[in-house]
């Protein structure tokens, strides 16, 4: 959150994320989040859409792997959920990722036609990929603070899948960009409605969070209403779209 320099922010970031996971129902809500962002919400969405436009059968194996992985670390996030007991706030539409992604480049509502919507596809995917690979660091790290070794352990072995994955979305993304200069330059533009689409993902999770108690303190509180003066308080339910 730009309200905060950014070792600054990182710090609150990391004292946020143990705090939210130093509850069962903390840890649930959150593995709740990460199973979603994982399937039909998430990634998964995305591959039906692509196999109808993928021409070459060496590429549709590709996306199918990839789309079963997908599927299976929904599983193992819903079970690392299930595991902790207590039964998950579920949070708004404005605390998913891709739904505020969707917002912008309604990706959902158009179907992949073409090379180009696998291009594009492939670059959605690539980006969703780099960032969850930064969050499952810091999850991993509020999980091992409270012992959760079996998620620790879940967040390794799928952090190790999304890192092929990145491979997959380099090697589709190459393949089908009209040219390298439209692939680097696509690949941009995706990384900067990514970045501005988490942020508001962020402060939708921190409203969430500290109104539900999740997260709770005099600090969070402050922080959220100062935060709410700068930002307005967020339309959680993306109805205004
Ligand atoms: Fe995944
Ligand atoms: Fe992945």
């Amino acid at each position: 959150m730009s309200l905060l320099p950014s070792p600054i922010a990182s710090l609150f970031e990391k004292q946020f994320l143990r705090q939210l996971v130093s509850t069962p129902r903390g840890r649930a809500t959150l593995l709740m989040q990460v199973a979603r962002s994982e399937g039909t919400d998430g990634e998964t969405g995305v591959f039906e859409h692509i196999l109808a436009s993928v021409d070459d059968d060496e590429v549709k194996k590709l996306v199918r792997v990839h789309q079963s992985d997908e599927h299976r670390h929904e599983q193992l996030f819903l079970a690392r959920a299930k595991a902790q007991g207590e039964a998950p706030l579920m949070t708004p539409p404005a605390t998913d990722l891709m739904a505020h992604l969707d917002r912008q480049i309604a990706f959902q509502r158009r179907p992949v036609r073409d090379r180009h919507g696998v291009f594009e596809a492939y670059l959605l995917l690539q980006v969703l990929e780099e960032r969850a690979l930064r969050q499952f660091g810091r999850m991993m790290d509020a999980f091992a603070s409270v012992g959760d070794d079996e998620t620790v352990a879940v967040f390794a072995a799928v952090a190790a899948d999304e890192e092929r994955h990145l491979k997959y979305c380099l090697a589709i993304t190459t393949r089908y960009a009209p040219s390298e200069a439209a692939r680097r330059e696509g690949l941009e533009m995706m990384r900067r409605l990514e970045r501005a689409a988490f942020e508001e993902t962020q402060r939708a999770n921190f409203h969430v969070f500290v109104d539900a108690r999740l997260v709770d303190g005099p600090v969070w509180r402050f922080l959220l209403s100062k935060i709410e003066q700068r930002f307005g308080v967020p339309d959680l339910s993306l109805a205004a779209s």
